[in-house]
């Protein structure tokens, strides 16, 4: 038997599992509804099982934070499957709290929130842990689009080993995107901008889109905006959005 490097079974995850005390509401809404929605980590053979029925196409947003982007251009598509990561569960909440219109009293407003989430929970699946993890259980060119939306910079030099995108995670996203399909990675640091540039330079497996500037500075059309995005904006730093294509 070929044993996993120990890093790839059980990989370390810097950032934080959990933050403030989560209210009533949201505790809530991840014991109620977190496990209709929740993906276990076990073989999937093909994508479109997760779901009650096949999808147009399945889409990935790795480390959705609040899940804004997550709610918004799921409601929207509700053509395509939605597989949503994120290992912080206070973010995990809030996604559900989207979702359902539950933001506080649970009790009150169940019965219209079980009903948003039923029509909802057609087309997002969540998976609350290190996205690494799940990684290995995907088959190979599953997703017509990935989105890595403001990851975690981790500026300082010592720390670079952290940065989502590395050598490994790329190798990865390339085996699990469609020839054709799309990975979109927004940052506002500029660090990680010229870090993604110089690990995206030369990439055997993918292709910069942009033909204009405009190409990176503006949003694609359906974009929706995430927190970290408006925080980036407040703070005077300009997001830059890069899109690849998988060749
Ligand atoms: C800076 S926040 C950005 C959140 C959101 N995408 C946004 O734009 O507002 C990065 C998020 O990625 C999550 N994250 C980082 N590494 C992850 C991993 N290996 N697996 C799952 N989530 C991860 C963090 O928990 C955090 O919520």
């Amino acid at each position: 038997m070929t044993l996993l490097p120990h890093h790839r079974e059980c990989p370390k995850f810097f950032g934080r599992r959990q933050g403030r005390t989560i209210r009533k509401a949201k505790s809530f809404l991840l014991e109620t509804f977190l496990p209709r929605l929740r993906l276990e980590k076990q073989k999937i053979s093909d994508v479109a099982t997760c779901f009650p029925q096949k999808k147009e196409k399945y889409c990935l947003e790795i480390g959705f934070g609040d899940g804004e982007h997550l709610a918004a251009i799921s409601a929207d598509n509700p053509q395509n499957g939605y597989i949503g990561i994120e290992v912080y569960k206070n973010g995990v909440a809030n996604l559900l709290s989207l979702m359902t219109g539950i933001h506080q009293g649970a009790a009150d407003d169940l019965a219209q929130g079980a009903a948003l989430l039923a029509e909802r929970s057609d087309n997002v699946r969540i998976f609350d842990d290190d996205a690494r993890l799940l990684f290995s259980s995907l088959p190979d060119q599953c997703f017509d689009k990935v989105y890595l939306l403001f990851p975690d910079p981790w500026p300082k030099n010592r720390h670079a080993e952290r940065r989502f995108i590395n050598a490994e995670n790329l190798a990865e996203l390339a085996r699990l995107i469609k020839k054709g399909g799309i990975l979109q990675i927004a940052t506002d640091h500029p660090i990680y901008k010229r870090w993604v540039l110089e690990k995206m330079r030369n990439h055997p497996h993918f292709r910069w889109t942009a033909k204009t500037s405009d190409d990176w500075r503006y949003p694609p059309a359906d974009w929706h905006e995430t927190k970290y995005q408006r925080k980036a904006l407040r703070e005077g730093r300009r997001p830059v959005f890069f899109e690849y294509e998988r060749i």
